[in-house]
């Protein structure tokens, strides 16, 4: 594969790009006889009959179809856990996690993949898996791909190279990459180590939400969306492909790259986004807007306005809002929120949330502003204030985040972390 990353702009667009020239056939999808030699395969990500707006496929043309492996066996699934989350009992408590550490022993993206929870399940393609990633090799002779689900990653440290059957990412902190169920790939470290975060939507795809009276422009605009050009490895050997299939990994030995695929054309694609060009739209007169104006991709449930998940960024921003307490309401909600942060520190708490870390305020369990930031924001002077160095993000789901055993045991978990409201103090006086 060349170095050279080149990468083709939109979201959903039908994308065209050949790495040879004369490899994508004109005017027709599968021709008798493809010119070079190549073959033909269609990649669908939707039902064939799904609407035209929401459609998802890709022509590729490899140089072997995708049949030509042996068959896959089971193998140990380390810290990779799946719908439906039932190892342990589910907590009503807020919970919230140090950063996970970095294995000792070499370790790949795949190996280095650690549940943390989630909901649904891949088999009813409903719901979450949650995970966190800490790795120190680049994916050597191995290929991953995913059939349960989509892989929304988030850097947190550690640039990253996708190497897809579809052409390359590089994608460092700052950015996320959304690997579409299927795509087969590695990953290559960039730098010693990598560390981040994953959400595996097994449900319908994401997408760019509705922007209703914001108008025709605004939060994520689509032209900020890289898919990544044709680029092929021509490469025989062993190799051995992963398969996430049905909550367990599978393994097949392959004697030639799967990432053979010289030219596509299609809408079905990896692609990556910078989350320093999402456009904020936020209050300039007084008060808070819900979570949900900081929506960067939605992926529905077939509940009109109940996501199966949103991706959900809190970005550095101008804080204008006159006579207004300024950070995140006291909440509980209805939907489940899970967060993390790549970098800086959160408007909302003043300790304990790290990057690399993370939380999790499951259906109905109250949270908001830890004691010192109530105290803090209380009597803050409002004048107009820029929120720098802090990106948090939330994946927010439909169902209850269910955690895994390794969640729940771990010695990253907070114990302490409800001591963060202990503070704030009753104020109640009927006579002022
Ligand atoms: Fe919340």
């Amino acid at each position: 594969m060349s170095s050279e990353v080149q990468y083709q702009s939109g979201f959903g667009n039908e994308f065209a790009t050949e790495a040879v020239a004369g490899a994508l056939p004109v005017g027709q999808n599968s021709p008798q006889k493809h010119p070079l030699g190549l073959y033909t395969e269609q990649f669908s990500g939707t039902p064939f009959t799904a609407s035209r707006s929401v459609n998802r496929r890709t022509w590729t043309y490899r140089i072997r179809p995708s049949v030509t492996h042996h068959p896959y066996q089971e193998i140990p699934s380390r810290q990779v856990r799946s719908g439906p989350f039932t190892e342990v009992p589910t907590s009503p408590n807020q919970l919230r996690w140090n950063p996970l550490p970095f294995p000792d022993e070499p370790t790949d993206f795949v190996d280095g993949i650690v549940t943390l929870g989630g909901n649904g399940d891949p088999a009813m393609q409903t719901g979450v898996g949650i995970h966190l990633y800490a790795a120190n090799a680049s994916m050597n002779g191995r290929f991953f791909y995913n059939a349960d689900g989509e892989m929304l990653i988030v850097p947190q440290l550690g640039e990253l190279r996708f190497c897809t059957e579809l052409g390359i990412l590089d994608v460092i902190p700052g950015e996320i990459c959304v690997i579409p169920r299927g795509v087969k790939f590695r990953v290559e470290l960039k730098e010693e180590k990598a560390r981040g975060y994953i959400c595996e939507n097994y449900g319908l795809t994401f997408r760019l939400p509705d922007l209703g009276p914001i108008g025709a422009n605004g939060l994520a605009n689509p032209r900020d969306f890289l898919a990544p050009t044709a680029a092929f490895e021509d490469r025989e050997g062993e190799f051995h492909i992963t398969s996430k299939f049905l909550g367990r990994l599978w393994s097949a030995f392959i004697d030639h790259s799967p990432l053979d695929v010289v030219a596509w054309h299609g809408n079905y694609v990896p692609y990556k986004y910078d989350m320093a060009r999402f456009n904020c739209i936020n209050s300039v007169s007084f008060d808070h807007p819900d979570p949900s104006i900081y929506t960067v991709l939605t992926a529905p449930s077939p509940v009109h306005g109940t996501a199966n998940c949103d991706f959900v960024i809190f970005p550095p921003r101008w804080i204008v809002a006159e006579h207004t307490f300024r950070p995140p309401w006291f909440h509980r909600n209805m939907m489940n929120e899970f967060m993390g942060l790549v970098f800086g520190a959160y408007d909302a708490k003043a300790e304990g949330f790290v990057p690399g870390g993370a939380s999790l305020h499951n259906c109905m369990a109250g949270h908001g502003p830890d004691a010192e930031t109530f105290e803090r924001a209380s009597s803050a002077e409002l004048k107009p204030q820029y929120l720098d160095n802090t990106l948090a993000f939330m994946f927010e789901t439909q169902l209850v985040v269910r955690p895994t055993e390794f969640a729940m045991k771990t010695s990253i978990l907070q114990h302490e972390y409800f001591e963060c409201w202990q503070g704030l103090k009753k104020h109640f006086n009927s006579k002022s």
